[in-house]
């Protein structure tokens, strides 16, 4: 029988996580042949939640689920950690600022990457999920010297998912028609979903943002700020969507991304399309299970180049607010 792969899940308690581990224990996200241990990391408070879902879990059966254990101090709950999902957070609460929020999450995502870095295995994977997930990545492989930067990622698949989704409904196509959108830049309501190099069942998504009034103030908007559409239809933010979006980013990451095809996550930028070195941007990416390689060569015209140049000059805004803070 195969080793069963570790796996730390943060914030277990919490919505996402709920949605997340049967999912997980299922095989979804590693594949039907290999077993999984999870490992639930909460703060003391969410401690008691986190059993409950453990025993869950245990009545689920799985027949991949090789054991559970529960921590509230990440030294031990990314021991061997071979894959981890940072979904723990701190929320925006009312009247706090971007620096309090930036503060706040360092005060999470420093330690998480120190601990990392102390007892991860050697082939740990890191997702973030956990707003703002780009730069609470960035402050997570900053603290963790020895781990190679490109095992940290920030997720942009729900957002993907979702340019997706309202692509389908557009074209009258099913999904599964649809290759080469990409999400560009921080997941926030900055973020640039590109439809300009996508195969829409044979059709050029070029031909597709040509009508520009239906791409700016419908598509983009739409895909940009679906998460606040959903609390508000809701009560409620994205849950199992999310959840949904982190087991295909690890999917594709492990098991490669479909020949033909790329998908977006979150990745150390390598320069690439003149997005500064060492900001975790979202690119179009592929991976043949070996990790994520950026897609090159993509050409953008005025309003894609503008809008990839504004949701970067973001993600260069939030670094330097974490660098001052001495976070990385
Ligand atoms: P939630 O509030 O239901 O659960 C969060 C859980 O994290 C709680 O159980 C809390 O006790 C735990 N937690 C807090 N600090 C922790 C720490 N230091 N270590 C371990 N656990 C900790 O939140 P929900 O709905 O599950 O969302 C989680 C995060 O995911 C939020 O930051 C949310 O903004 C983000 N998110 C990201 C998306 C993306 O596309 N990247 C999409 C949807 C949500």
């Amino acid at each position: 029988a195969k080793t069963p792969v570790n796996v730390t899940v943060t914030g277990a308690a919490g919505q996402i996580g709920y949605a997340l581990l049967f999912r997980i224990a299922s095989g979804a996200m590693l594949g039907p042949d290999t077993p999984v241990r999870l490992r639930l990391l909460e703060i003391p408070q969410g401690v008691k939640a986190a059993e409950g879902t453990a025993m869950e879990l245990a009545d689920c059966a799985f027949p991949l689920l090789a054991g559970i254990d529960i921590h509230d101090d990440p030294r031990a709950g990314f021991d061997g950690a071979n894959v981890a999902l940072l979904v723990g957070a701190r929320p925006r609460g009312p009247g706090m600022e971007r620096a309090d929020l930036l503060e706040a999450n360092g005060g999470i995502f420093k330690p998480q990457g120190e601990a990392i870095n102390a007892v991860a295995a050697d082939d740990v994977k890191v997702l973030v999920v956990g707003n703002p997930a780009n730069t609470n990545a960035l402050i997570a492989a900053s603290n963790a010297p020895d781990v190679p930067k490109d095992r940290f990622t920030a997720m942009t698949r729900l957002d993907h998912n979702r340019a997706l989704s309202q692509l389908s409904a557009r074209a009258d196509v099913p999904v599964s028609a649809i290759r080469r959108v990409t999400i560009w830049g921080n997941h926030s309501a900055s973020q640039y979903p590109d439809i300009f190099h996508a195969d829409v069942a044979g059709r050029p998504g070029a031909e597709l943002a040509a009508d520009e009034s239906w791409l700016l103030e419908d598509f983009v908007p739409t895909v940009a700020k679906r998460g606040a559409a959903i609390i508000a239809a809701r009560g409620a933010s994205s849950a199992a969507s999310a959840a949904s979006g982190a087991i295909d980013h690890v999917r594709d990451w492990v098991l490669g991304t479909p020949a033909g095809d790329w998908t977006s996550a979150g990745i150390w930028s390598d320069g690439s399309y003149g997005v500064p070195e060492g900001l975790v941007s979202s690119f179009p990416v592929t991976s043949a299970g070996d990790g994520w390689q950026i897609v090159q060569g993509l050409e953008h015209g005025e309003l894609s180049r503008a809008r990839i140049d504004a949701s970067v000059a973001e993600l260069v805004e939030e670094r330097d607010a974490v660098r001052a803070l001495g976070l990385i």
